[in-house]
């Protein structure tokens, strides 16, 4: 299975998503292959925000090899399930999906938590630290949820 996690500028909730998928696949057997990708192109080439590498660092997770890139069609069919961070995520990959099997990949990933409620992981950026734990607890809950189904 391929998971691709996506967020506005791939620098903070994308990556943070991606390393903590990528942790936890690494406690168990399964066989999921992970990466991460931003709407915007604001950031492509970057490492992930201070922030984000400081936050994860301290859970014993190094995030800092991650470099941003920015979502394309091509991925539709490099992945198996699209999780977007927020409404906006969601609403802008599924602009781009051409077809009905492209659509059902796309999920929110909180509605691993409160299914159908399509409630959005809050944008870190210009907040403060608060804003990142805040982050990695709700990832974190929606990434046990999504591993126990599967
Ligand atoms: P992310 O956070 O989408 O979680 O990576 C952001 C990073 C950068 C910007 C916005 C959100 N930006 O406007 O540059």
């Amino acid at each position: 299975m391929k998971v691709l996690m996506v967020c506005l500028g791939n620098i903070c909730r994308s990556p943070m998503a991606e390393g903590l998928l990528k942790d936890k696949i690494s406690k168990t057997l399964h066989q999921i292959e992970v990466d991460s990708a931003g709407t915007g192109d604001w950031h492509v080439g970057e490492p992930p925000d201070n922030r984000a590498i400081a936050y994860m660092k301290r859970k014993g997770i190094d995030i800092s090899n991650l470099r941003a890139r920015q979502f394309k069609i091509k991925d539709f069919d490099n992945f198996d399930i699209i999780f977007t961070m927020d409404k906006e995520n969601y609403s802008n990959v599924l602009a781009l999906a051409n077809t009905e099997e492209q659509r059902a990949k796309v999920r929110m990933i909180l509605n691993e938590i409160n299914p159908g409620q399509f409630q959005s992981v809050p944008d870190p950026y210009f907040g403060g630290e608060e804003g990142f734990e805040l982050v990695y607890n709700l990832l974190d809950e929606a990434l046990e949820q999504f591993l126990k189904k599967i």
